[in-house]
Order: structure tokens, then sequence, then C-alpha cells
């Protein structure tokens, strides 16, 4: 699930978030979906109250929930409270490493509700994190 202003990745400020789309993010978690034989669906909104919703939906609908937030990580009780009380697993990541810029972002009202963080990577960040999501739901007998 993607926050507000992801929509415009590939244009939006290149010098923090990078050239990539979020078509290019969304067509490489399709790939990884594809691989280890599991459903995605895939969500974008730049409303909060839709953000909402959604996740309200969750555990009629899915397993788990992989969540960059976006600004609303660091303003949204209305969103952490949906995911605790949704009891999906939850992996939130982020482009950009939150702790390395504004004093604003260093705080996310979701890290305390979700299982774990993936934050600086780029697009890797959402990579690592479905990946680690995927593992959550059904760890690998192989240990890798
Ligand atoms: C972001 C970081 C947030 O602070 C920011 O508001 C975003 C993107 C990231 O992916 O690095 O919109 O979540």
């Amino acid at each position: 699930m993607h926050g507000p202003n992801l929509d415009l990745l590939g244009e939006r400020e290149p010098e923090i978030y990078g050239r990539v789309t979020l078509d290019e993010i969304n067509r490489e978690m399709r790939n990884i979906a594809r691989e280890r034989k599991v459903e995605l669906e895939i969500f974008q909104s730049n409303h909060e109250g839709e953000i909402v919703s959604r996740i309200g939906e969750g555990p009629k609908r899915y397993s788990g929930l992989l969540i960059n937030p976006a600004a609303y990580t660091h303003t949204s009780v209305a969103i952490r409270d949906a995911i605790s009380a949704s009891g999906l697993k939850t992996v939130e990541v982020h482009l950009t490493n939150i702790y390395a810029r504004e004093s604003f972002r260093e705080r996310s009202l979701i890290a305390p509700v979700a299982v774990g963080q993936v934050s600086g990577f780029g697009a890797k960040s959402y990579e690592w994190g479905l990946m680690a999501l995927l593992d959550l739901l059904s760890p690998r007998r192989d240990g890798k």
C-alpha cells in the first residue's frame, strides 16, 4: 500500500527519491509475488480515510500488509489504529532513511504496530520489505 504523493515518484524531488517510478516498483513487487506464488493487491491513495478503510477490510481480504505510509507515517493516528485493529502482520517501508532527514520525519507512528521497518534503500526497501513479509507469513524451510 502506497500513501500520498508516491504516485509522483520519478518526477517528485528526484534528488531525494530518485528516478524510479511507482509503476516500476509495482512491477518488481508483482515479479516477486509471482515467483513466490502469492496473491498481491496494490493500492495507492492520497487520502487518509481511503487508506484506513482499505486496511479495515484487512482480516477478511489479506494476510499481511506492506505499507509505505509516506507523510502519514509521521501524523496518522488513524492509520496506526487501523493497522493495530486489523491484526495484520505489517512491514513498513520507506525509500529514504527517515532518521537522516528533517527531525519531524524521525518519528513514525506506524513503527510500533509494524513487525519491522525497512528504510533508506530506495526501491530495494520495497523488495526487501515484501520478502520479509512473505517470510513472516510463510517461513522458508531451507532457512534462506
Ligand atoms: C517516505 C518518507 C516520508 O517522510 C515522506 O513524507 C514520503 C516518502 C519515503 O518513502 O522515504 O512521502 O515515506
